[in-house]
């Protein structure tokens, strides 16, 4: 018996010795001391003992007991303060430095059409929009494109079929159908422009199948050519720099009448040309189409081409974007990647 009591004693100070939290102590106080417990088991075997040992082992015992119960006492004290100080060092440290916010920006398409929209805004222009499934009568016949002219061709068209095949629907591949819609129902005097996405079948490191353009047109009583290129002067003027010279050439849309590209001195090697990447060694960059508005379009909208007159022009936002920024493939602008767009 005494070979167990110290067999006993010397497993249970191992057990207890070791760093362990109270639910751990806890199980070994009932392993040990519990009703059912090891010391417990000896103490029912007491009887068996001759009577001129009992007094030694009981003595022996409850010095184990006494033992074992202040080395529980003393671990379970341990395991609280360390408990306690696990939640301590938990709490929040406030002196730590905050993790910034991603700040986000705008879109360079975004700021480069929001800026455009300034500048047209602050000349008296309001802003309109218009849907990008369009019919073709919006979209080609009321702007003087009839069915089967080869002007349709300047344009990629994507088609969509309506289900019954009879009107066709297309994805607008210009801004200028809005022109109609807004005369369609309103009357002269109109300052309008018109931002938004056009899309065309068209696709390389200059050309996206979606894209973006703004639209604008003024029409009233006796609006002259010198009347367009007088704003428009005044516009690219606002827009890329107070010493920007601007040129007029001839050229053709089946909406105006006539029509004209109009090119803006190169921001880059003010007009040196040479061996400017911008220009191409030109001097000067294509910046939009222009033209006075034809009387066919005024008919198609119910106006009386004697009594007002008008221009109209429309230029690309991501061409703009491209050569403000020296941005060699138009897909940067459509992958959105961070790294890119973080640069604006
Ligand atoms: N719609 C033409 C295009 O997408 C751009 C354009 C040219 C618009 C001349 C106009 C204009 O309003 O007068 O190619």
């Amino acid at each position: 018996m005494k070979d167990a009591l110290e067999q006993i004693r010397s497993e249970a100070l191992a057990n207890l010795a070791a760093g362990r939290d109270e639910a751990a102590i806890e199980a070994l106080r009932v392993r040990y001391l519990g009703r059912k417990g090891e010391l417990t088991t000896v103490m029912r075997h007491m009887r068996e003992v001759p009577a001129e040992e009992r007094p030694e082992m009981g003595a022996l015992l409850n010095r184990i007991k006494d033992e074992i119960e202040a080395r529980i006492g003393d671990a379970l004290a341990a395991a609280r303060a360390d408990a306690r100080q696990a939640r301590a060092s938990e709490r929040i440290d406030i002196t730590e430095p905050g993790r910034r916010p991603v700040v986000g920006r705008l879109h360079p398409l975004t700021q480069t059409t929001e800026a455009l929209v300034d500048v047209f805004l602050a000349l008296g222009f309001s802003v309109a929009e218009g849907p990008e499934i369009e019919d073709d009568y919006h979209n080609f016949e009321a702007l003087n494109f009839p069915a089967d002219h080869p002007a349709r061709d300047m344009q990629d068209t994507l088609f969509i079929a309506e289900p019954d095949g009879r009107a066709e629907l297309v994805l607008r591949t210009h801004t200028s159908p809005v022109q109609i819609r807004v005369m369609e129902t309103q009357r002269p005097p109109l300052r309008v422009i018109v931002p938004g996405a056009v899309y065309r079948h068209d696709s390389d490191t200059t050309h996206s199948p979606m894209f973006h353009q703004i639209e604008g047109f003024l029409v009233d009583k006796r609006v002259t050519f010198g009347d367009l290129k007088g704003v428009l002067t005044e516009a690219l003027r606002r827009f890329f720099g107070a010493d920007t010279a601007v040129r007029l050439r001839p050229s053709f849309f089946p909406f105006t009448e006539p029509s004209a590209e109009i090119d803006i001195g190169c921001f880059n090697c003010h007009r040196r040309g040479g061996s400017c990447r911008i220009c191409k060694g030109t001097g000067w960059i294509e910046i939009l189409g222009a033209g006075m508005i034809d009387p066919n379009v005024f008919q198609a909208v119910g106006y009386d081409p004697e009594e007002v007159s008008g221009f109209a022009f429309g230029m690309g936002i991501e061409r703009i974007t491209m050569l403000k920024y020296q941005i060699d493939d138009i897909r940067h602008l459509f992958a959105n990647d961070v790294r890119f767009l973080r640069q604006f």
